[in-house]
């Protein structure tokens, strides 16, 4: 559900594994078309459009944007029955069973912390640029999950401290996605000492409230992380930059959103992360206006 850069790419390799795979579209197409190691590959699978359409599933995969997993709603509560084995989330974040929990019934739901880069061109045509490993809980159905993806390019890792993982994962989401997707800049933003040390103070209050809640992470991890970004490619960005870049909506709510829930929940203050916040709301909010952006040029 959701044949977008994630969907897109895990799906297609799931069908050269030679699994029935069923892509549930919100915009058709007619096949899907995958760069990835310098090779165009297509996947010869149904592209349905209609929920109506839509056949139970003995996995169903959902890897819509995490803000738009309630447009996925009919998908979801159709394609889950007696059969399915599990619901896999593959989306940024941390709530993932609370997100589809309305519609999943008693379907077991897999969350999943996603290493992969990859973008949409456009509906349809997916580049991926590297990494393809999926992070789960330990347990049954994470192995079931594993065994799904044997004879793919991708991995599967079982994680016992998989709520650690997410938690690193969010830090980054927290930390690094944002400062890109507001100043319009790839990762060598994070170079400028300023916008650094700003990264590295986001991610600090994102730790401890993770520590708050009982998670080991350590408050060194804030610095290594920003450290790291200097040793990747500058021009990589993040897909937060790529949404603010094409006027799309944003993961705020769920990423940011969630750092900041808990820390008024759990009564750590969280200062930058709500400052981010408030900005990442006001460009999210006018992404979804008719028109865009507000023209400047445009006033009385
Ligand atoms: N891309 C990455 O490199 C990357 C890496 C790690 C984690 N993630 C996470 O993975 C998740 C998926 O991200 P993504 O980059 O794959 O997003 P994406 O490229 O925007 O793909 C999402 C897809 O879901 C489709 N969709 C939305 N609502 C739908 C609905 N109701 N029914 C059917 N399809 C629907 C969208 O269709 P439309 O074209 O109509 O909008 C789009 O094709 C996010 O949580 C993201 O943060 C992404």
């Amino acid at each position: 559900m959701g044949a977008g850069a994630i969907g897109g790419y895990f799906a297609y390799e799931l069908g050269r594994a030679g699994h029935d795979v069923v892509l549930c579209v919100r915009r058709g197409f007619d096949r899907l078309v995958v760069e990835t190691e310098g090779r165009l590959e297509t996947l010869d699978a149904p592209v349905l459009t209609d929920p109506g359409c839509c056949p139970i599933g003995e996995w169903v995969i959902l890897a819509t944007k995490a803000h738009q997993t309630a447009s996925a709603a009919e998908w979801l509560h159709r394609a889950c029955g007696g059969p399915t084995r599990g619901v896999a989330v593959l989306q940024n974040g941390i709530d993932h069973r609370d997100r589809v929990a309305s519609w999943t019934g008693n379907t077991p739901v897999l969350p999943t912390v996603v290493r992969c880069a990859a973008e949409v061109l456009f509906p349809g045509r997916v580049r991926h640029h590297g990494f393809s490993t999926l992070d789960v809980p330990d347990g049954s159905l994470g192995r079931d999950f594993a065994a799904l993806f044997a004879r793919t390019a991708a991995t599967v890792v079982q994680r016992d401290e998989f709520e650690l993982a997410q938690w690193r994962k969010l830090l980054q989401n927290v930390a690094i996605a944002p400062l890109t997707a507001l100043t319009g800049r790839r990762l060598e933003v994070l170079r400028r000492d300023d916008v650094g040390a700003l990264a590295t103070g986001l991610a600090r209050e994102a730790i401890a409230v993770g520590r708050a809640a009982g998670l080991p992470l350590a408050p060194e991890e804030a610095d290594a992380l920003v450290e790291e970004t200097r040793f990747v490619a500058p021009d990589m960005g993040t897909s937060m930059l790529y949404d603010r870049l094409a006027g799309r909506p944003l993961e705020v709510e769920e990423l940011t959103g969630a750092v900041v829930r808990k820390g008024n929940a759990l009564g750590v203050p969280v200062p930058l992360n709500i400052a981010i916040s408030a900005l990442l709301s006001a460009v999210d909010e006018a992404s979804r206006w008719p028109g865009g952006v507000v023209d400047l040029n445009d006033q009385p």
